[in-house]
């Protein structure tokens, strides 16, 4: 399956990607995730991506889309593959469909992970990784064990002044792709509220799958 997660910053992509990608057995493609390894290796590309992300600005479509073809190009994403974050504006879901269709593929199903923006700030100021295994936590609501506690850092645009400006291109930008979607039949909204579990439900029976625990 080649699957879309959309959702506004902190509405939980990450948590439940790592369910959908246990539970099918396809790659996650976080561009979040692929831009932060760009910057920490000061590549090219990652000094001109550093500016953007750490004020909470979207990259450049251009730049953007380069990376994405790049990773679906790989062997491993041949049986499917989960779009985390990507696209987040219509020119870059305009760029998908094309890219996509010229390789004789397309999008089965796009998630639409929804959370109320007031919400959105205890999740993103409270949000820990661990920068040995990439497990993200949360300080209340997914405490780390102690032994790992110290060691975790906190993502440089994780405060409430970057927050905002990430909610207004999400509120401005991204909310044009749903629409995209919705139009194309793609659509699934999913409540974000509640537990991770709670969630974790939701997303997997859109998808008509069952949740296999453990791994
Ligand atoms: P990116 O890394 O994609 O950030 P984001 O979209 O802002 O999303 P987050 O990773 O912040 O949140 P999430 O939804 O994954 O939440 P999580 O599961 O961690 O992008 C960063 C930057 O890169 C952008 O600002 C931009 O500059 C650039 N970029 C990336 N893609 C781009 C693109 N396509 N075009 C242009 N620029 C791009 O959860 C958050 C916290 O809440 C965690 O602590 C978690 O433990 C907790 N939590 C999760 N679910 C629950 C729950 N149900 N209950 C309680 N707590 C929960």
């Amino acid at each position: 399956m080649n699957l879309i997660l959309l959702g506004a910053p902190g509405a939980g992509k990450g948590t439940q990607a790592e369910a959908i990608t246990r539970a099918l057995g396809i790659p996650q493609i976080s561009t979040g995730d692929l831009i932060r390894a760009a910057i920490r290796e000061q590549t090219p590309l990652g000094r001109e991506f550093q500016s953007y992300a750490n004020a909470g600005a979207l990259v450049p479509d251009g730049l953007v889309n380069r990376i994405v073809e790049d990773r679906l190009s790989q062997p491993d994403c041949n049986g499917g593959f989960l779009l985390d974050g990507f696209p987040r504006t219509l020119a870059q879901a305009e760029w998908l469909t094309g890219a996509l269709a010229a390789a004789g593929r397309r999008i089965d199903r796009v998630l639409l992970v929804e959370v109320d923006d007031a919400v959105i700030l205890e999740r993103i100021t409270g949000r820990r990784s661990d920068p040995e295994t990439g497990r993200v936590y949360h300080v209340t609501f997914d405490p780390p064990p102690a032994d790992v506690a110290a060691r975790l850092v906190q993502r440089p645009d994780d405060t409430e002044a970057v927050l905002t400006k990430r909610l207004r291109e999400y509120h401005e930008k991204t909310n044009q792709v749903v629409p995209y979607y919705e139009r194309l039949g793609l659509l699934s909204r999913i409540d974000g509220l509640g537990s991770v579990p709670e969630v974790r439900q939701r997303v997997l029976g859109a998808l008509g799958v069952e949740h296999r625990t453990g791994g």
